[in-house]
């Protein structure tokens, strides 16, 4: 076997959150494109624990949903009215096997930038040194609200003292309690049954443990942290941003070491499942989001938003909007397109300016170039869709679907009006207003004949300067020279 793994971790999710000022809970809210309780989740099971267990009690159906579905193996423990972080872990205790042995870890669910590799190490060093207890501490400049962890003359941990119960000379000691600790079971189920109420909140303190482990003759030790920002909780809103940005910098950061240029990660945005092929390059003001892939060689941005958008090897997207999308190796979008749910397009086609698809499936090399919608539409391979091109997709009553064969040609402004099927080698007149399928070969013009009505602008316009521009021009071409040639005076 190689790393030791905890029999279980459990993540603390039960308290309120109140200065967040928010109808949904604490947890739930977002940083990375994951909820804060689903960094905990993820951290714990880093472990490869058997048991990972989330005690919940505010909101508590919500907490509960959101973790399952995160999670399905999940055990949801239910905290009672008996408020304090002591009487958590006892909720919590209740619904792993009565027969646990090992260690447990407590982490917290409003602690998004902890990882599993830290509660490895945790694990691996509580084992080492045989300890009963370890607690993960910190040196903060301003250790203001935390618990503090007071050492004896030997330098061991011997208790932790809460802010608001703790001595002047105590409340200068800058390390501090981060909440997340290692605990031999046996011992903590000890050292749990005497935790009281005694203290200026009147809630039964974990941190209570420490001491009391200490006092049956339990070795406690501290883990130091050099990383401060893994033990820092989110309380409000400002620290849901600072810690959001610092997880966003961290992902950058993993990124551009395995090989991605990302030219300004101030102003990129990418959530922690994303993956990005080699030599990739992100441009500023980009947002890569959910289960968004990006293959190698790829350019995106400036300025594009992907979500659950799949993007190829050597494709280039350019000010672009996309959800649930894939775009084919080597092809290009953009700039200002805007590619919705279903949209497929195939290697080296193009989305161009000004383009909107949706459900669209658009063939290899075929190209939909400028000011198109696109929706419930196939498009062959290598055919072109000339610009101001409109699939309408939608009678009022119901969606219809339209194809474009292969190497097919639709010309400027025509209006699909779907359901059409336009076969594969088959033309479209600009300007169409297409209802009747086209066969292979054919050309449909699907508009009125033109027709130009003599003199109507000198009759029906009469003293207008087109009126007088007309007769001018019509006087030079009747009986006067040529303009282009005869003036002469151009270089
Ligand atoms: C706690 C510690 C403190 C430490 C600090 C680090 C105690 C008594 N104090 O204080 O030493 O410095 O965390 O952030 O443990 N929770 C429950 N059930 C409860 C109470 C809390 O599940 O009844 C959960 C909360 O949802 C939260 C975590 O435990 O995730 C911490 O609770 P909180 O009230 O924020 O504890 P602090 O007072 O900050
Ligand atoms: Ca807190």
């Amino acid at each position: 076997m190689s790393t030791p793994r905890p029999a279980a971790v459990l993540v603390l999710a039960a308290g309120e959150g109140t200065r967040m000022r928010s109808t949904t809970p604490k947890v739930l809210h977002h940083i990375g494109g994951v909820p804060l309780v689903g960094h905990a989740i993820r951290a714990a099971r880093g472990t490869g624990a058997q048991h990972v267990g989330v005690v919940v009690r505010h909101d508590r159906d919500r907490v509960a949903e959101l973790c399952t579905t995160l999670d399905d193996r999940l055990v949801i423990a239910d905290q009672d009215e008996v408020k304090g972080t002591a009487r958590a872990v006892e909720c919590g205790l209740g619904a792993l096997p009565a027969d646990l042995s090992g260690t447990v870890l407590v982490t917290y669910g409003d602690v998004p930038l902890l990882t599993g590799d830290t509660l490895v190490e945790l694990t691996a060093a509580h084992l080492e040194t045989g300890s009963a207890v370890s607690v993960v501490t910190a040196h903060l400049a301003d250790p203001t609200g935390y618990g503090r962890v007071v050492r004896d003359a030997n330098g061991r941990v011997e208790q932790i003292v809460e802010h608001k119960d703790a001595t002047e000379a105590q409340r200068t000691i800058t390390e501090i309690n981060s909440g997340i600790y290692a605990f031999d079971v046996s011992v903590l189920r000890e050292a749990l049954a005497s935790v009281g109420t005694d203290n200026a909140q009147g809630e039964r303190y974990l941190t209570d443990v420490v001491a009391l482990a200490r006092a049956a003759g339990r070795p406690v030790r501290a883990h130091v942290l050099d990383d401060l920002w893994q033990t820092e909780g989110v309380n409000d809103r400002v620290q849901l941003a600072a810690l959001g940005r610092e997880l966003n910098r961290r992902i950058c950061e993993g990124h551009m070491r395995a090989g991605v240029t990302i030219v300004d990660p101030a102003t990129t945005w990418i959530d922690v499942d994303v993956t990005i092929g080699q030599d990739s390059t992100v441009l500023p003001g980009t947002q890569l989001l959910g289960g968004t892939t990006i293959g190698a060689d790829a350019v995106i941005g400036p300025e594009v938003t992907l979500r659950d958008t799949e993007v190829g090897d050597g494709a280039e997207v350019t000010r672009a909007v996309a959800n649930l999308a894939v775009i084919g190796a080597g092809a290009t979008v953009g700039p200002y397109s805007f590619l919705r749910p279903g949209t497929r397009l195939g290697a080296r086609g193009k989305i161009g300016g000004f383009v909107e698809t949706k459900n669209a499936d658009i063939g290899e090399a075929a190209k939909v170039p400028h000011l198109t919608y696109a929706g419930d539409v196939t498009i062959g391979e290598g055919a072109n869709i000339g610009a101001g091109t409109i699939f309408a997709n939608y009678d009022g009553v119901a969606k219809h679907h339209s194809t474009v064969g292969r190497h097919s040609f639709v010309g400027s402004s025509t209006v699909v009006v779907s359901p059409v099927d336009v076969a594969d080698g088959a033309y479209v007149a600009a300007g169409s207003a297409l209802t009747q399928d086209v066969e292979p070969g054919q050309i449909a013009v699907a508009r009125g004949r033109q027709r130009n009505i003599d003199g109507w602008v000198e009759r029906s316009r009469a003293g207008t300067a087109a009126a007088t521009a007309a007769r001018e021009a019509r006087a030079r071409h009747t009986d006067g020279p040529e303009p282009a040639t005869s003036e002469g005076n151009a270089s």
